[in-house]
């Protein structure tokens, strides 16, 4: 009944009101989890402006509060959040040039075989990873998806001289059937980084991403990159909700920031790692 009356509410001038007070709280957060702050110089690249252990918690429960809406209304929160940040930072993490993100680029792409036939990354903001997997994978189709349409267009943007990525719109609960639209229906990498602990909790993570297990090809790679403490929480869930086994799990130490990457292989290939 709640959740009813909330969805129901999704479309009122008080939601809408309450979704921009929402975005700006999300930018703040962001900033104080990131040390990048809109309107302000960027930190050195490499200065090391990362985290608070608090600013992470407070982040994780923000976005793990906007999991509990009714799925419309969270999709529509986050999407917003996200907008505003594309908005106001168009490379919010410095991807472009922050050497942690260089490594951990680096890092992740090693885990995607060069003979891929179809690679998805879900949550791929302005696409910088499809970029790179686009060009040194010129026989593979990559696909992005994202729920924010300034991402997707700075996507696109990058990637518009790359004849073998694609960039879609769309939500980790609705990836299944965008996916599908787009003709993508047996996937042999999916890859998602930095991106499960905005979904919610590992419960509603792991209810979001369930749906893409219909599309992936029997053998595909799962490769999963999140700091540590969200790794514990997300990675071996997801792989379970993915029906992959998982086959390799590396901790890397960055001096910056550390991460893991955990992969897990579907069916009854586990030993194609
Ligand atoms: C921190 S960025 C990660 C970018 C990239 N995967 C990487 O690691 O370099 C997270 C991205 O996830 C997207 N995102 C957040 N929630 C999402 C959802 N429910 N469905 C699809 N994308 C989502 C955001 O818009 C944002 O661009």
């Amino acid at each position: 009944m709640l959740c009813t009356s909330l969805g129901d509410a999704a479309g009122s001038p008080a939601f809408a009101r309450w979704v921009r007070c929402a975005r700006l709280l999300a930018v703040a957060a962001h900033g104080a989890v990131s040390g990048v702050v809109p309107g302000r110089p960027r930190a050195r690249p490499g200065s090391g402006a990362t985290a608070s252990a608090a600013g992470d918690w407070l982040h994780r429960r923000l976005y793990e509060g906007i999991g509990l809406l009714p799925p419309r209304a969270a999709q529509r929160v986050r999407g917003g959040f996200f907008d505003t940040l594309f908005a106001v930072a168009p490379d919010p993490w410095n991807y472009a040039d922050r050497p942690y993100e260089l490594r951990k680029r680096e890092a992740l792409l090693r885990q995607v075989p060069p003979d891929a036939g179809v690679v998805v990354e879900l949550g791929c903001a302005d696409g910088h990873n499809l970029r790179e997997l686009g060009t040194r994978m010129p026989g593979s189709r990559v696909m992005g998806l994202d729920i924010s349409a300034r991402a997707v267009a700075g996507a696109r943007r990058r990637v518009a001289d790359v004849p073998n990525v694609r960039v879609l719109r769309g939500s980790v609960a609705g990836a299944g059937r965008v996916l599908d639209a787009a003709g993508v229906h047996e996937v042999d990498v999916l890859v998602v980084a930095e991106t499960l602990y905005y979904l919610g909790a590992p419960s509603v993570a792991t209810s979001e991403i369930a749906g893409l297990a219909r599309v992936l090809a029997p053998g595909a790679r799962i490769v999963l990159l999140h700091p540590p403490s969200d790794a514990r929480r997300f990675h071996e869930p997801v792989l379970r909700a993915l029906r992959a086994e998982p086959v390799t799990h590396d901790a890397f130490a960055d001096q910056e920031r550390p991460f893991v990457i955990d992969v897990g292989v579907v069916g009854d290939r586990c030993d194609a790692a």
